[in-house]
C-alpha cells in the first residue's frame, strides 16, 4: 500500500463527513437552523475566562435551594445529610440577546462555554452529583442577559450540635455556600429574597421536626482574602416521644420497682438483695444504652443526669436495705442475749430466789443497792454489773428496721416526685422557649 492510497482513503472519509453535515443541515428545519446560529452568535467573541462586568463591580449571584430531602442527622459523626437542588442567577451582559423576548432553556454543556460562579460548600463532608440519566442540571438563559443555573446535589454537611439539654434539644444545622476563588472584588453572593430555602412539603426527619430555615452572610477572611458566603440554618427540634419510650419511662418504672424492696420484711435478705442488684444493674444497662448513639463528649448531658439521679435512686434503696437488716439483725440478737440470759439465771437459781426474781421486776435490782442483789443471781446470770445497767436502763426498744422502711416508703417517692418536678419544669421551659438558644 503506497501514500498514494492512504492519502486517497483519507480524502474519501472526509468527503463522506462533508456530505454527512451538509445533509444534516439540510435536516434542520427552519427554527432549528435559527436557534443553532443564535447560540454560536451567542458565544462568539465569548472567553470564559473573564467574568461578567470585568473590572467593574463584583457578580451578584442570587442563590437559592430547594431541599427534597433531609435524613441521618447523626451525633456520633455530628453531621447531616440532604438531597437539594441548587440554584444560582446572575447577570452576564455578554450574553444578553434580542432574537427572543423569552428565556431559552439550553442544554447544560454550554456550561464549558461560559463562565459560571465557582460555589463550594465549605461544611461538606462528602457531596454527590446526581448523574442519572444524565447530569441533573438546568441552564436557562434570559434575554437580559440573566443566566439561572440549578444543579441537584446529595451533601453531607456538618453540623456542631451542642447536646448539654440532649433530648430536649434544639439543633441548628447548617449549609454555607462560598466562592473559591474569587474575592469579594469579584463575586458577591446573594439569598433571594423571596423564599431562599424551600422545603418539600412532604420533608420529615426521623427525630428532627424542622421548625424553621434562617439565611445569614457569612463572608470569610482568610490570609488570601475576603471571600463572599451565604448560609441557610434549619432549625430543629428534637422529637421526644423515642427517649421518652426508650429511655425515660422504663428508668421511672427501675426506680419505682426498687420502692418495693420497703415493703418487704427486712429478714428477708435473699428477696431485698435480689430485688436492689437487679435494679442497679439495670440501671446501668440503661444509662449506657441510652449514650449508645451519641458522642463522648465530656460536658453533662440532661439525660445524664436523669440516669445518673434514677441509679442513685436505686442505690439509695439497696443501701437502705442494708441499714435496715443491720438494725433487724442487731434486735434479733438483742432479743436472743436476753432470751438466753434468762434461760441461764432460772436454770442456775434454786426455787427461793427464783420466785424473787419473777415476782419483782429487774430494774428494782438496779434502783436499789446493786450489791444486795443475791449472790447467785449475778454469778448464775454471769452478767457485769455495766452490763445490766445498759441492757435495762435503754428506753423501750423501737423497732429501727421497720421505722427505716416505713420512712423510706414516705421519702423515696417523695424526693423522687420533688426530683422530677424540677427536672422537667427546667428542661421544658428551655425546650418550649426558643429564645434561649
Ligand atoms: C477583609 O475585610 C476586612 C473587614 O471587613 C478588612 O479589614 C480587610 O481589609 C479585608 N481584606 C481584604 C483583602 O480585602
Amino acid at each position: 500500500m503506497g501514500p498514494c492510497v492512504q492519502l486517497f482513503i483519507i480524502l474519501a472519509n472526509c468527503l463522506v463527513l462533508f456530505v454527512a453535515s451538509i445533509q444534516s443541515a439540510a435536516n434542520m428545519t427552519q427554527d432549528e437552523r435559527k436557534q443553532s446560529e443564535f447560540l454560536d452568535n451567542l458565544f462568539r467573541n465569548y472567553d470564559l475566562r473573564i467574568r461578567p462586568n470585568f473590572n467593574g463591580p463584583p457578580v451578584e449571584v442570587i442563590t437559592d435551594m430547594f431541599v427534597s430531602s433531609m435524613d441521618s442527622v447523626q451525633e456520633t459523626t455530628m453531621s447531616y445529610t440532604m438531597d437539594i437542588f441548587m440554584r444560582q442567577q446572575w447577570n452576564d451582559p455578554r450574553l444578553s440577546f434580542t432574537e427572543y423576548n423569552h428565556s431559552v432553556s439550553v442544554h447544560t454543556q454550554l456550561l464549558n462555554r461560559m463562565w459560571f460562579p465557582d460555589l463550594f460548600f465549605p461544611n461538606e463532608k462528602r457531596a454527590y452529583q446526581h448523574d442519572v440519566t444524565t447530569d441533573n442540571k438546568l441552564l436557562r438563559l434570559f434575554p437580559n442577559g440573566d443566566i439561572l443555573y440549578s444543579v441537584r446535589l446529595l451533601l453531607t454537611l456538618t453540623c456542631m450540635m451542642s447536646l448539654q439539654k440532649f433530648p430536649m434539644d434544639r439543633q441548628q444545622c447548617a449549609v454555607q455556600c462560598e466562592s473559591y476563588g474569587f474575592t469579594t472584588k469579584d463575586l458577591l453572593f446573594k439569598w433571594r429574597d423571596v423564599e431562599p430555602i424551600q422545603r418539600d412539603s412532604n420533608l420529615q426527619l426521623p427525630q428532627f421536626d424542622i421548625v424553621g430555615t434562617r439565611t445569614l452572610l457569612c463572608t470569610k477572611q482568610y490570609n488570601t482574602g475576603n471571600y463572599t458566603c451565604v448560609e441557610g440554618r434549619f432549625i430543629m427540634t428534637r422529637q421526644m416521644g423515642y427517649y421518652m419510650i426508650q429511655t425515660y419511662i422504663p428508668s421511672m418504672l427501675i426506680v419505682i420497682l426498687s420502692w418495693v424492696s420497703f415493703w418487704i420484711s427486712a429478714e428477708s435478705s435473699p428477696a431485698r438483695v435480689a430485688l436492689g442488684i437487679t435494679t442497679v444493674l439495670t440501671m446501668t444497662t440503661q444509662s449506657s444504652g441510652a449514650n449508645e448513639t451519641l458522642p463522648k463528649v465530656s460536658y453533662v448531658k440532661a439525660i445524664d443526669i436523669w440516669m445518673a439521679v434514677c441509679l442513685l435512686f436505686v442505690f439509695a434503696a439497696l443501701v437502705e436495705f442494708a441499714a435496715a437488716n443491720y438494725k433487724s439483725r442487731k434486735k434479733i440478737g438483742k432479743a436472743d442475749r436476753q432470751k438466753r440470759q434468762k434461760e441461764n439465771k432460772l436454770s442456775n437459781e434454786n426455787s427461793e430466789n427464783s420466785t424473787l426474781l419473777e415476782m419483782k421486776p429487774i430494774q428494782t435490782y438496779i434502783k436499789t443497792d446493786f450489791k444486795s442483789m443475791p449472790s447467785t443471781v449475778t454469778s448464775g446470770a454471769q452478767l457485769s454489773d455495766t452490763e445490766v445497767k445498759v441492757v435495762l436502763h435503754k428506753p423501750p426498744e423501737t423497732d429501727w428496721a421497720q421505722y427505716i422502711d416505713y420512712v423510706s416508703r414516705v421519702a423515696f417517692p417523695v424526693a423522687f416526685l420533688l426530683f422530677n418536678i424540677v427536672y422537667w419544669t427546667m428542661y421544658m421551659t428551655w425546650y418550649f422557649n426558643p429564645d434561649d438558644d
